[in-house]
């Protein structure tokens, strides 16, 4: 396909490293359940706890304005609420977020990974990540690469998940404005 001119022998590379690293027959767009007291929702969370979320997980703090862009510019986006058994349901907090910016077409970055601290190695960041694969394998055409920027601690939640490095084919780079 032309559209996939830019990348044709990463897409080759990716689609076999994904499969030879999945255990048995699961595949990555398979849901992961969530453990009990967490529940998904798919939509953005408000500003302040987008905010608070990426700040408290280490990501770069962002301002207001380029939060409100992140969530009403997103493809598709997916929060882990969690009720405490022990207090209202008002007091529900969301605790995870992962987002897709995409053109719906074939191109997809997956950004904004967070689980708060206290949430972590519960299989979270995994279910969030799973569910936004699925929702591209649901809604993109076939062919649809899926790019991010992975950070130190994120890199072995993504390998397990069959994403491999671009290099040498493709090395990815940025420019702050
Ligand atoms: C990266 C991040 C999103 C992962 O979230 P997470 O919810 O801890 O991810 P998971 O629980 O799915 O997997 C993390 C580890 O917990 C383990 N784990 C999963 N369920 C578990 C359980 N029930 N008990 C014990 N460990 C478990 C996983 O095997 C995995 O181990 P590994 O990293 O040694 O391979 C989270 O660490 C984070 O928010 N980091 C700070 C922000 C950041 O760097 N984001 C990535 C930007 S690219």
């Amino acid at each position: 396909m032309a559209e996939r001119e830019p990348y044709p022998e990463l897409q080759q590379e990716s689609k076999e490293s994904d499969l030879s690293r999945l255990p048995n027959t699961t595949l990555i767009s398979d849901p992961l359940p969530l453990p009990p007291g967490y529940t998904f929702v798919d939509s953005p969370p408000s500003l302040r706890t987008y905010l608070d979320l990426r700040r408290l997980t280490g990501l770069t703090p962002k301002t207001d304005a380029q939060g409100e862009g992140a969530l009403s510019g997103s493809w598709v986006f997916c929060t882990v609420l969690y009720q405490d058994q022990n207090r209202p349901v008002s007091e529900a907090e969301v605790v995870a977020m992962g987002r897709v910016i995409g053109d719906g077409g074939w191109y997809f970055v997956i950004a904004d990974m967070a689980v708060h601290l206290a949430h972590q190695r519960k299989g979270l960041g995994e279910a969030v990540l799973r569910r936004l694969i699925a929702r591209i394998k649901e809604q993109a055409p076939p062919g649809a690469l899926v790019t991010l920027s992975a950070d130190e601690k994120g890199r072995a939640l993504y390998r397990r998940c069959g994403f491999v490095e671009s290099a040498p084919k493709s090395v990815g780079m940025w420019l702050d404005l």
